[in-house]
């Protein structure tokens, strides 16, 4: 794998995907509390003009704010149409590129910084591990990695799912609610049942929290997904095997819980 212009893609799936993502809010897309935690973080690094960030995934937010400071940026996506959707979103079509999976990335160039958001959640838990091994071995000396990752809310249960669910003011059969709601139940399914997908969880388990036709009107948009929330003390032991944590924040906001963590980390 080697940085590149992204390959050409159909500019009408790009423009269905920008609009889509344009459309969301968060917790799934970076709130302007979470963007100024990464600006601050990035701020205090002190980095060279022109230092070399890897963005693992495509976050339009964060390849502005490395724009902004300055820094070289290379996203990693295994989607290339993707990427190229989010570039359309930061306006930042000029940037390196790299497709493949993230695991498969090179040990060298190294970088003087790497950023995602819930990138490696989108890992199972042991490649999750793995990919930690390999980031910290990526980083030149002295270098960080700054990541919003999440952890498996313990308050999260299904009542608290259900009174989540009925404090919701808008519809319950469309996107907007499955957005909203995303990282609530995914936390509950990781506790619950990890190895079902999202859509087999909202069958056996949501389903039953909401009406029939809410379920029905549902279905088509549920995806055979899995993010991966380990337990936080799970993910700390993993990220302190190769990491010094040089910060953590919780990411309290509407539809998160305690399911999101702002961390800043240095390779041991
Ligand atoms: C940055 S992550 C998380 C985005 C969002 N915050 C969320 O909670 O869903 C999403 C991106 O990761 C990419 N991705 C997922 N697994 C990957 C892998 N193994 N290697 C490279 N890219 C991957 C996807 O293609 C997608 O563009």
């Amino acid at each position: 794998m080697s940085a590149e212009s992204a390959p050409p893609v159909s500019d009408a799936v790009v423009e269905r995907i920008a609009r889509g993502w344009s459309s969301m809010g968060p917790p799934i897309r970076i709130s302007a509390a979470n963007r100024a935690r990464y600006d601050a973080a990035i701020r205090a690094l002190n980095l060279s003009p022109g230092a070399d960030a890897l963005l693992l995934g495509s976050t339009p937010e964060l390849q502005a704010l490395a724009a902004e400071h300055g820094l070289r940026l290379t996203g990693a996506d295994i989607d290339p149409t993707f990427w190229a959707a989010m570039t359309r979103v930061s306006g930042r079509p000029n940037d390196r590129f790299i497709g493949g999976d993230w695991l498969d990335l090179p040990a060298d160039p190294r970088w003087d910084l790497i950023l995602g958001d819930a990138s490696l959640n989108m890992l199972p838990w042991p490649r999750m591990q793995a990919m930690l091994a390999r980031l910290a071995g990526m980083l030149r000396p002295g270098a960080s990695a700054i990541f919003r990752l999440q952890a498996i809310d313990p308050a999260i249960d299904l009542p608290a799912l259900k009174a989540a669910f009925a404090a919701w003011e808008g519809p319950r059969d469309g996107r907007d609610f499955l957005v909203a709601h995303h990282f609530l139940v995914e936390s509950l399914r990781n506790a619950l049942h990890p190895e079902l997908t999202n859509r087999a969880f909202y069958e056996a388990v949501v389903g039953p929290l909401l009406d029939p036709a809410e379920l029905a009107a549902l279905r088509p948009l549920l995806r055979d997904r899995r993010n991966c929330y380990p337990p936080l003390d799970a993910l700390l032991t993993a990220i302190e095997a190769h990491f010094h944590i040089v910060d953590r924040q919780p990411c309290p906001e509407p539809g998160a819980g305690a399911t999101a963590f702002f961390f800043v980390l240095r390779a041991r």
